[in-house]
């Protein structure tokens, strides 16, 4: 059975994107079960209870976020009413929304989906994701279990997979928004990537308007980013093929570039 994992969804142009590849790749792959970040589907920021709405009805079955989680209040309205929305399970205890769930696919499959916030180059008070994992597995009983690794640096992210090798089916970076060529599955059977990447404006600075990007990046003058105006747009997700034990086979990267209506 195949699982659709897809990078972090940014403004209009990601979540288009995404409705018209999620039509395509259902086709091709017979995919059972999609998780999307959506930390940044509403303007590049955070999600509104519209724009979540609209992911669940173009098929996507749980949504991840991350350092963004909180970006617009309204989440704190809406979060705990949903099942299939994750805030980074290593926060603290009290922040509103479930940070791992099981959900059943229509084939009865148990997937067990976690979200993970990393620690290094990430301004934000997050607990021991070692620890978080090790706690979240002890009772586990899903079939399945894909964890979203929200995290800045690449060797935080192959050290928790390397830890947890076996004891999970998958271990996803997101938050670079750029798709890296790194994945494979370590030896003890889990699939790695350490970015899956991003879905939304191909020309701009990892979705954000370059103008401001380069002014900020060239002279530290404090800008406020906006969403490139771009009508190429890019998707990026894996493809998470497992066997009839539940054993990951295969994770194969997807990167498109698609024209689309701004
Ligand atoms: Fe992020």
């Amino acid at each position: 059975m195949n699982i659709l994992f897809i990078g972090d969804i940014v403004a209009k142009s990601g979540r288009q994107v995404v409705a018209r590849m999620i039509q395509e790749l259902q086709e091709e792959y017979e995919i059972e079960f999609i998780i999307a970040n959506g930390e940044n589907a509403t303007h590049g920021k955070g999600i509104s209870r519209a724009n979540y709405d609209e992911l669940i009805e173009c098929g996507i079955d749980c949504i991840t976020l991350g350092n963004h989680y909180g970006a617009r209040k309204e989440i704190f309205n809406f979060i705990d009413d949903c099942d299939n929305l994750l805030r980074p399970y290593n926060l603290h205890y009290s922040i509103p929304g479930l940070g791992t769930t099981v959900l059943e696919t229509f084939s009865g499959k148990k997937i067990r989906v976690t979200n993970l916030l990393g620690r290094a180059f990430i301004n934000l008070n997050a607990n021991n994701p070692f620890e978080a994992l090790k706690e979240i597995i002890q009772e586990d009983q899903a079939d399945i279990h894909i964890v979203d690794f929200h995290a800045e640096a690449t060797g935080e992210k192959l050290a928790l997979a390397y830890a947890f090798d076996g004891k999970i089916g998958a271990l996803l970076g997101t938050h670079t928004h750029v798709q890296t060529r790194d994945h494979r599955l370590l030896p003890n059977g889990t699939a790695y990537i350490s970015d899956v990447g991003m879905c939304g404006p191909y020309n701009g600075i990892l979705g954000a308007g370059k103008e401001e990007v380069i002014t900020r990046t060239w002279t530290g003058l404090s800008t406020t980013f906006t969403i490139e105006d771009d009508d190429q747009s890019l998707f990026n997700a894996v493809i998470l093929s497992f066997d009839n034990n539940n054993r990951c086979i295969a994770i194969k990267p997807i990167y498109k570039i698609l024209t689309i209506e701004v």
